[in-house]
């Protein structure tokens, strides 16, 4: 009897992921590996999977990584707590935007084209589904942070680089789905904010967009959003809808929010 091998292509972008210990960098790290690309990503420390590349942004990334190997950086490395960038500033800058911009310098002269990922929170969130072309007006110091790396990679790495704004990504390992679900199984009241919005995207369209991007050689400003932006106690109620006895734990919050809205309208390459 014959035998059949299954030959998975060898791509030929080789792809850089840094922050691949992340929810979505190493989504992205295994679904491209599996794909046949060559891909490596990078970590703080090894605590979570041997086969990273150890990389601190507080590094000079040129010493760290043989940057030569790579046609693509995908940037997911950043703090990404919201309270942290508030809370402590001077470091939370220094990491998202100096040692960023650093890191985007150094990759954009070795040659490796960028995608940055950034956020719906570059905007007010007074109103949903911000279009690419509204002003953005960051309301937290993790939007102002990523709006500066936005404009630095604009006026310097246009033509070389793209930048993909995202909504929340949502999975069943995302905290406040883990949290909730952990309420739910111990019969604890969740409590639900019923006046600020999420617009949820999941990680296989994250991916989806950036195979495109990378197969395109794309670039500029993308926005990627959920088709739909509810309140997170619609949001926790449309989780547990099958079971009654959780709904009946569900109660709203008001988080008085000085953003409510995280929504963006998608714009996508063609
Ligand atoms: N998830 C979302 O809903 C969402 C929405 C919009 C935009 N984004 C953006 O998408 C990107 C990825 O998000 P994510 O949710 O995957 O983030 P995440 O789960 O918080 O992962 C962050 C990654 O950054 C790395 N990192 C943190 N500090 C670092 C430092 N000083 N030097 C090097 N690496 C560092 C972490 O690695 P170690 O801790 O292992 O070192 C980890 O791999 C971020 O830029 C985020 O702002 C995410």
């Amino acid at each position: 009897m014959q035998n059949y091998f299954m030959v998975i292509p060898i791509k030929k972008e080789k792809i850089l992921v840094l922050g691949a210990s992340g929810e979505i960098g190493n989504f992205l790290l295994k679904k491209f590996k599996s794909l046949g690309y060559f891909c490596e990503g990078t970590s703080r420390s090894h605590k979570k999977f041997s086969e990273f590349i150890i990389y601190d942004l507080k590094d000079d990334i040129d010493k760290k990584i043989k940057l030569s190997n790579f046609s693509y950086c995908i940037f997911c490395a950043a703090e990404t707590s919201i309270e942290r960038c508030e809370n402590n500033e001077v470091n939370s800058r220094f990491i998202n935007v100096d040692r960023t911009i650093d890191a985007i310098n150094k990759c954009s002269n070795s040659g490796l084209r960028i995608i940055f990922l950034s956020s719906s929170a570059v905007f007010s969130g007074q109103n949903p589904y911000y279009t690419i072309n509204q002003k953005p007006e960051p309301k937290t110091k993790y939007g102002v942070y990523k709006l500066l790396v936005e404009n630095y990679i604009m006026q310097n790495y246009k033509t070389s680089s793209t930048i993909l704004r995202l909504t929340k990504v949502l999975t069943s390992s995302t905290k406040i789905i883990q949290e909730w679900k952990e309420k739910a199984k111990s019969k604890r009241t969740i409590f639900a904010f019923n006046d600020k919005y999420v617009s949820p995207i999941d990680l296989d369209s994250i991916f989806n967009v950036i195979e495109k991007i990378i197969k395109n050689k794309s670039n500029g400003l993308y926005h990627l959003g959920g088709e739909e932006s509810l309140t997170y106690y619609e949001l926790c109620k449309k989780l547990f809808n099958s079971d009654v006895s959780i709904l009946k734990l569900i109660k709203p919050e008001i988080s008085n929010s000085l953003s409510p809205n995280g929504s963006l309208k998608t714009y996508l390459p063609k």
